[in-house]
């Protein structure tokens, strides 16, 4: 396992993380806990110790599962949650970044992962009723409790980041980034990069798409945001397939399969950590096969010929973004 270090934590943290919005069984079709549980420790057994999870995933399920899981080797682990999104009784997720909603987040998921810190405490959404610099205030005043060890944000752009840094540590962030969703190779990447944060990339597989599973007939059941995702939608689905057929001859070529590239490919871009959504033991037998090799610079550009080639008509992962809170 390849290791970096997150601002403010000495552990090393594993390049691999794992996801479990899945596991929340929300918005995946579902969950079944016994297998989440026995997912979470083949993880840690592979070699990851960073757990990323959210209170909306399930709202509150998925840090149930987790903290429930990893609590035989709790202090050998990261855990990585979030604060910033609200709900109603109708489960739709807003964004909420209020001070004294945060103050009462944190206690809730330290709660519910029956633990007494949060390695990373990430802000979910920029909510843009809320001033950033006042977010990182609140974040800064929990970090200086010790209910938190390292503060980073998810899907904010450097502006944000940067005014929210005025008032705490900025440790991460945590962008979409996947071969299919590069939206942040000409900002947030470089400003990682100059500012010393790890970026957590989110959909390291593009919701499975690039797991070398999906074939054109597949379907997925019940709330599995997968049946609306433009990417899985005809005519557009199939020039993915494609993609990932040219993608699955250069994995090849390095004796890979396409799921080690695609994860190999978002280590090898910068000071990154892949997020990987798994949901059973097995999925993760391919853990082993992202380390011990590098992509050259004739496999990128052979990648980008690739993608520029198959993908005409290309579509982001904007989909997933929750709305603003009502005035
Ligand atoms: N901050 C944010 O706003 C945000 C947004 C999205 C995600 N995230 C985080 O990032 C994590 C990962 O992203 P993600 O869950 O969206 O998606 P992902 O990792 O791109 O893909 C997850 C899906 O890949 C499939 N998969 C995994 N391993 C596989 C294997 N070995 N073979 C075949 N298929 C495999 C599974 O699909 P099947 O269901 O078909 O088994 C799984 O549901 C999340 O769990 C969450 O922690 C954060």
């Amino acid at each position: 396992m390849e290791t970096i270090r997150i601002p403010g934590i000495d552990e090393p943290a594993s390049r691999v993380g794992l996801g479990t919005w899945a596991i929340g069984g929300w918005m995946w079709g579902g969950a079944d806990d016994d297998a989440s549980v026995e997912t979470i420790r083949r993880a840690y057994d592979r070699g990851i110790t960073v757990f990323d999870t959210a209170p909306v995933y399930g709202f509150g399920h998925s840090e149930e599962v987790v903290g429930r899981a990893v609590a035989p080797f709790r202090d050998d682990v990261l855990i990585a949650t979030k604060c910033g999104l609200g709900w109603g009784d109708d489960e739709q997720p807003f964004r909420d970044s209020r001070p004294d909603s945060i103050r009462r987040e944190v206690d809730a998921s330290l709660r519910r992962l029956g633990t007494d810190r949060i390695d990373l405490y990430q802000v979910h959404w920029p909510d843009p009723r809320v001033p950033f610099a006042e977010t990182g205030a609140v974040l800064e005043e929990i970090r200086r409790t010790g209910k938190v060890r390292a503060i980073g944000v998810s899907n904010f752009a450097p502006a944000e980041m940067d005014a929210l840094a005025t008032a705490a540590p900025l440790a991460t962030d945590q962008p979409p980034y996947n071969l299919f969703e590069r939206g942040i190779d000409d900002d947030v990447l470089p400003y990682a990069e100059d500012n010393g944060l790890v970026l957590l990339a989110y959909g390291a597989l593009c919701r499975g798409l690039l797991s070398g599973r999906m074939r054109p007939d597949t379907t997925f059941q019940g709330d599995d945001l997968r049946v609306y995702d433009p990417k899985f939608q005809p005519p557009r689905y199939d020039r993915y397939l494609a993609a990932v057929d040219a993608l699955s001859e250069i994995a090849a070529g390095r004796g890979k399969s396409v799921l080690a590239l695609a994860v190999r490919w978002v280590l090898d871009r910068g000071p990154t950590i892949a997020l990987w959504g798994a949901r059973t033991p097995a999925q993760l037998d391919a853990v082993g096969e992202v380390f011990g090799w590098e992509l050259t610079a004739g496999d990128m550009a052979a990648i980008d010929d690739a993608l520029a080639r198959t993908i005409t008509d290309p579509v982001g992962p904007e989909f997933m973004a929750p709305p603003a809170r009502d005035a």
